[in-house]
């Protein structure tokens, strides 16, 4: 009878530890691929103008212009309720990386490469999720999206005509 219980401990104890061991490689993964993917790049503040922010995955402060259709602005990643994923699922949040599609049935913008991302394997998108859940919260909610006729409140990058952009004099400092 005591063998049987010892036994019975042990493997509770052996699935609690694989369990956590098998979400910390999960996590690990997910931050591999959130390094390599350049998620950072698009969505922390200060990364397009220079500047070290602290607020990593929180949010961009430059908009993307599409000619003729509008300004996308790279959202809060992080697990704020408010202005991040916090109340999203890790399922709404695959989708939205690999199909394009938020929780609200919005398409996002080609601006943000799902496209190329519909490539991930629906585990490696999970992984991604669960990373993205570790990160700190930051209270930070992106502007936009800016329709064609609205004039954005963030800096926007886009295409520009050559003589455009020849004859263009950044403000000064
Ligand atoms: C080239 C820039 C760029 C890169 C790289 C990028 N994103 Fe985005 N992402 C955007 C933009 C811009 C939007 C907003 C598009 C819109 O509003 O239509 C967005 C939207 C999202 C959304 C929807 C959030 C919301 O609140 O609507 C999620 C989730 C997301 N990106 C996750 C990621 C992840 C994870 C990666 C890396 C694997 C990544 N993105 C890489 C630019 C980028």
């Amino acid at each position: 009878m005591r063998v049987l219980v010892c036994a019975a401990v042990a493997a509770t104890c052996l699935a609690i530890t694989s369990t956590a061991s098998a979400r910390e490689n999960q996590v690990a993964r997910g931050r591999y691929l959130v390094t390599i993917a350049g998620c950072g790049d698009c969505h922390t503040p200060g990364h397009f103008l220079g500047r070290k922010d602290p607020r990593f995955l929180g949010g961009s402060d430059v908009g993307f212009g599409i000619p003729g259709v509008g300004v996308f602005v790279a959202p809060n990643l992080t697990p704020d309720k408010a202005t991040g994923l916090g109340t999203w699922t890790n399922q709404q949040i695959a989708d939205a990386i690999t199909k394009g599609v938020r929780p609200d049935g919005r398409l996002l913008s080609p601006i943000m490469p799902w496209k190329s991302f519909a490539h991930l394997t629906h585990r490696d998108a999970l992984a991604i999720a669960a990373y993205l859940r570790t990160l700190r919260p930051v209270v930070h909610q992106v502007p936009g999206p800016f329709g064609p006729g609205e004039v954005p409140s963030v800096p926007v990058m886009t295409v520009v005509p050559p003589t455009l952009y020849a004859t263009f004099k950044p403000p000064p400092k």
